[in-house]
């Protein structure tokens, strides 16, 4: 499948996981990416599975500072000329009893999960094409549903998946398609990080995986976000997919 040639891809969080999965297989399918991640090392790891294209383009920045957000929307205009799809996935997970939180652990996470994306959203969408141009939105379903320890996770997740559902009804005009996805437990750095779970039981986490007994795969969901956005996808917008198993119901 060539669902990409010709097609300009903007990515945040290509050094990892769920992202660099993305890359890959949009890569695969003939796009032309800009992947942005702050972990170099991570990006060029993701660079050299990708093989060699001549379609990548690697970009360092902390999306947690709105003049690197727009530094990287500016670069990735500058490099591709037009984005024919952004795909925000880049996300910090904390988990921490909700008395325990600090402002600033929220005020952390905010920035990554929902600031980024949102002024990523703002810089790059004039630059997206009218009736072809999509941006995917990796959520989370603990944007709808329960994930204790993570309420500072589920609420920026839960404020992308409104921001996204509501974007996609102002982009209408335009014909610019918004499509959240929202994946349940993958096996990624993210969920394996055991500093993450410190001092706090987690065994409820494994009782999400009713399909498989084990978390999903990156290209799990590399593949539903190249079927959201591609000509594939025409008709979605403005709603959440959810890829996770079945731990939803
Ligand atoms: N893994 C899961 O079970 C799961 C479930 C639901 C949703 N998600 C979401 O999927 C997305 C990808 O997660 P993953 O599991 O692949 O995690 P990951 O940790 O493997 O990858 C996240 C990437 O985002 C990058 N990143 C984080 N903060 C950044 C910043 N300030 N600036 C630039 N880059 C930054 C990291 O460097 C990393 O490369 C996240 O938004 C996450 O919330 C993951």
């Amino acid at each position: 499948m060539n669902r990409f040639e010709d097609r300009n891809v903007l990515l945040t969080g290509a050094g990892s996981g769920i992202g660099r999965a993305t890359v890959v297989r949009l890569l695969s399918e003939g796009a032309t990416v800009f992947a942005v991640d702050r972990d170099a090392a991570g990006l060029a790891e993701t660079c050299g599975l990708a093989g060699d294209t001549g379609r990548f383009v690697a970009h360092v920045a902390d999306l947690a500072e709105e003049e690197a957000v727009v530094s990287a929307a500016a670069a990735a205009v500058a490099a591709l000329g037009r984005v024919d799809v952004l795909v925000n996935v880049a996300g910090v997970l904390r988990v921490t009893p909700m008395d325990s939180l600090r402002l600033d652990d929220y005020r952390e996470i905010f920035a990554i999960n929902v600031f980024a994306p949102v002024l990523l959203c703002r810089e790059v969408l004039p630059h997206v094409p009218d009736r072809t141009g999509v941006v995917v939105n990796v959520t989370s379903t603990a944007a709808t549903k329960a994930h204790p320890w993570m309420t500072g996770y589920a609420a920026s997740k839960g404020a992308l998946l409104s921001f996204s559902i509501s974007l996609a009804a102002e982009l209408s005009e335009r014909r610019i398609r918004v499509v959240p996805v929202s994946p349940g437990g993958i096996a990624t750095p993210l969920t394996a990080n055991k500093e993450t779970y410190a001092g706090i039981d987690t065994s409820w986490y494994a009782r999400t995986y009713p399909l498989w007994g084990r978390p999903g795969r990156p290209e799990n969901v590399a593949g539903t976000i190249a079927f959201a956005a591609s000509a594939d996808g025409a008709y979605l917008n403005g709603v959440e997919i959810r890829v996770d198993g079945g731990s939803h119901s």
